[in-house]
C-alpha cells in the first residue's frame, strides 16, 4: 500500500522475515534504534549491529521525551553519513513517536525506516506521521509531522506482545470498524474471537483494512483541520483515561472505553439506539478482559481535569467526536461537564458488571 504525502508517498508491506534489517545494517549510513523488549526477545533473528550505531530505548512514557531524543541524535551525529544518514526503527508507538521527531529535526529531515512491533502501531499510528512527546507533564505536548519512507510489517512480532499491549491494539481496529459503520461493526462481531485467538490471517486483513480506512482521511487532510479530527473519535474521553490511570490503561484499551463513553452520549442524544451501543460494548467488553479498572481513575474532577489539559480542548465546553444520525461521524463543541461526568459512570457501571 502506498500513502500519498505532502511529504513524500511512502510505503507499507507486510514482511515474512527479518531480512531487511540485516541488509541495512551492512550500510554505513543506517543508524538503529529499538525497543529494549524487541532486541531481547528477537536477538537470534536480528543482525549484530555495527558498533555506536545501536540505541536502544526502554519503551515507557516517562522515556518519550526530549532527552530520549537528544541522546540519540548526540550518537548519530558522530557518523560520518550526516544529511544520508537513514534512520531505522523497530518497536511499539512508543519508539515510533521518539525516532519520528528525531528523523524530522536532526539535519531537518532524514531517511527513516520503521518496523511497528506493537499491533497498535502497525493498525493505526505507523502512518499519517504524527511523532509527539511529552513534555512538562502535558502528554504528546511536542510534535510534528514527518511520516517514515517505508513501513514494513512482521506479524510475527505480535506473538511475543503482552496480552495487555495486544489487546490495547485491538482497541484502534475495533474503532475503525466501528467508524465504518453498519457493515464495519457486523465483520467485527463476526471476528473478534478469532481474532483475540491469534488469528494472524484474519488479523493480517484488519490491519489492512484499518490501515486503508485511515489513508482516506490523511490522504484528504494530512495535517488535522478537517476530516482527520473525526479519526479522533472516543480519543477525547480515552486520552483522559491514559492520564487519569497514569497509563496503566494503554492507549487502544482507553480508546475502547472512550467509545463506550462518547456512544453513551450518543445515545442520551438521541443520535443512536441504545442497542447500537450495546452491540458495540459488547465487542469492547471482549477486549478490556484483561484491564482491572480502579475507580479513583474516574473520579469527576481528574477525568475533567485531564480532559481540559489535552491540547484540543479548546473553548469553555468540550469538543468530543460523536456516531450521529446515518451513523456518519460529527465533531461536536458543545459537549458539557456533567454529559462527560454521566458517561464516565455509565463507564464504570457496564466495566464492573
Ligand atoms: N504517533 C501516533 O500517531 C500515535 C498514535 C497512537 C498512539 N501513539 C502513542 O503510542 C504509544 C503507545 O504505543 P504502543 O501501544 O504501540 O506500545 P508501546 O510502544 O507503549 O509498547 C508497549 C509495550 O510493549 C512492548 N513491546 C513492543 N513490541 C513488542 C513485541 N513485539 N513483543 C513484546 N513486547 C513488545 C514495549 O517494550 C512496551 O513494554 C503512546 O505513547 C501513544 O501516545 C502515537
Ligand atoms: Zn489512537
Amino acid at each position: 500500500m502506498d500513502i500519498v504525502s505532502r511529504f513524500k508517498t511512502y510505503s507499507v508491506d507486510f514482511v515474512d522475515d527479518l531480512q531487511g534489517i540485516a541488509t541495512l545494517s551492512a550500510s554505513d549510513e543506517t543508524f538503529f534504534v529499538l525497543d529494549r523488549k524487541v532486541y531481547d526477545l528477537y536477538k537470534k533473528e536480528l543482525p549484530a549491529f555495527p558498533e555506536g550505531r545501536l540505541f536502544l530505548i526502554n519503551a515507557a512514557e516517562e522515556n518519550k521525551n526530549i532527552d530520549t531524543v537528544l541522546q540519540i541524535c548526540e550518537q548519530m551525529t558522530n557518523m560520518a553519513s550526516k544529511r544520508n544518514t537513514h534512520l531505522v526503527s523497530v518497536g511499539g508507538g512508543i519508539v515510533q513517536d521518539i525516532t519520528g521527531f528525531v528523523a524530522t529535526s536532526l539535519y531537518r529531515g532524514i531517511r527513516w525506516t520503521f518496523y511497528p512491533s506493537t499491533l497498535l502501531a502497525a493498525c493505526d499510528s505507523c502512518i499519517g506521521g504524527k511523532s509527539s512527546l511529552n513534555y512538562k507533564g502535558f502528554k504528546n505536548l511536542l510534535g510534528s509531522f514527518y511520516p517514515p519512507d517505508e513501513i514494513f510489517i512482521y506479524q510475527n512480532f505480535f506473538r511475543t506482545l503482552s496480552p495487555r499491549d495486544y489487546c490495547s491494539g485491538l482497541g484502534e481496529v475495533v474503532k475503525f470498524n466501528v467508524i465504518a459503520g453498519e457493515d464495519g461493526i457486523e465483520k467485527i462481531e463476526r471476528d473478534i474471537d478469532a481474532i483475540l485467538g491469534h488469528d494472524y490471517k484474519k488479523l493480517q486483513q484488519y490491519v489492512e483494512t484499518s490501515l486503508a480506512f485511515k489513508k482516506k482521511f490523511i490522504e484528504k487532510d494530512e495535517f488535522d483541520r478537517g476530516v482527520r479530527i473525526l479519526l479522533n473519535f472516543a480519543h477525547t474521553f480515552g486520552h483522559a483515561f491514559e492520564v487519569s490511570s497514569n497509563y496503566a490503561i494503554p492507549h487502544g484499551s482507553a480508546v475502547a472505553l472512550g467509545m463506550m463513553a462518547a456512544n453513551y452520549i450518543s445515545v442520551q442524544r438521541g443520535f443512536i439506539s441504545e442497542d447500537y451501543a450495546l452491540r458495540i460494548e459488547k465487542v469492547c467488553h471482549k477486549i478490556l478482559q484483561n484491564i482491572e479498572l480502579q475507580k479513583e481513575w474516574f473520579d469527576d474532577a481528574t477525568i475533567i481535569g485531564a480532559i481540559r489539559k489535552d491540547k484540543k480542548q479548546t473553548g469553555k465546553n468540550i469538543t468530543a467526536v460523536f456516531i450521529q444520525k446515518e451513523h456518519t461521524l460529527g465533531i461536536y463543541h458543545d459537549v458539557k461537564e456533567q454529559e462527560v461526568i454521566q458517561a464516565v459512570n455509565h463507564v464504570i457501571d457496564i466495566s464492573q458488571s
